[in-house]
């Protein structure tokens, strides 16, 4: 089911019986990077996903955006969806989801059953990483659109991936074209102000799986698995053949750690 929620583009998928997992797309694309997820978990779980503000379908409004918005967005979401009611939801976010994720569970982490963190980092942008942000900006009020995800793909797929799934990179590649500029330019000023999470990793409470591609340009192995480290009750696993886009890259192999993460860890839980 489709639902709009205060401008989010929400779905409403899997079986509203069943444990929920909350999954969270990264930047500049949309909820359809889940589709190998919805298709593998719909079954045996609640699953909602949605466009982050500014994205997809979703209202983008003047681009003065924050982090901290995007966390009030999902904390509305869940209480318009009254998510609690059937338990506490799992949160799943890859990449700019993941900084969601993070800051979600560090303002309450006591609302969520646990985290799984794809292809993501818990440090702020240091200010090479802020300079990258303002250029991308100006890239597209200079060249557009087009030209920003024209340069941004070769970091997000694995060159193998690049050479041998050119209709996925392409389906990719329209997505994040078909934003609006105004949305993209947005989420990546929210990037740059956002606050490192990492003195809390050793607060996480809840299971956290951390999980990233092998062959991930801008997260790569060592930053997934210092991260992994200082999280108490977490496990760790590199997604073999893939790049910042492991769902989409190695669905099966993301989906069967996903699925074994929520069976061993999670089902039950209340
Ligand atoms: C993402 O995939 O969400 C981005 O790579 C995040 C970022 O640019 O920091």
């Amino acid at each position: 089911m489709h639902i709009t929620i205060n401008g989010l583009s929400v779905h409403d998928l899997g079986n509203s019986e069943k444990q929920t997992v909350i999954l969270i797309h990264g930047f500049p694309f949309d909820y359809t990077m889940w589709n190998s997820q919805v298709r593998a978990l719909q079954n045996d779980y609640n699953i909602i996903t949605y466009d982050i503000r500014g994205l997809g379908k979703s209202y983008v409004g003047d681009g003065q955006y924050t982090i901290e918005f995007f966390v009030d967005d999902l904390f509305w979401l869940m209480h318009e969806l009254d998510l609690g009611k059937l338990g506490k939801p799992v949160l799943c976010g890859l990449s700019m989801g993941g900084y969601i994720a993070l800051r979600a569970a560090e303002r309450d982490q006591s609302r969520f059953n646990g985290l799984i963190l794809l292809d993501t980092k818990s440090d702020a942008d240091d200010d090479a990483g802020k300079l990258k942000r303002s250029e991308g900006i100006n890239k597209i009020n200079t060249d557009g659109l087009d030209k920003f995800v024209d340069d941004l793909i070769p970091n997000l797929f694995a060159d193998e991936s690049l050479e041998n799934m050119k209709a996925t990179v392409e389906y990719i590649s329209n997505i994040c074209k078909s934003n609006n500029p105004i949305g993209v330019k947005g989420s990546l000023l929210a990037m740059a102000a956002r606050t490192s999470t990492t003195k809390f990793l050793k607060k996480i409470e809840i299971p956290t799986l951390v999980m990233g591609g092998s062959f991930d340009k801008l997260t790569p192995p060592p930053v997934m698995r210092e991260m992994a480290d200082k999280i108490k009750d977490s496990e760790y696993a590199i997604v073999p053949r893939a790049g910042h886009l492991s769902p989409i890259e190695n669905p099966s192999y993301v989906n069967d750690m996903i699925c074994g993460f929520l069976k061993r860890r999670i089902v039950g839980k209340k």
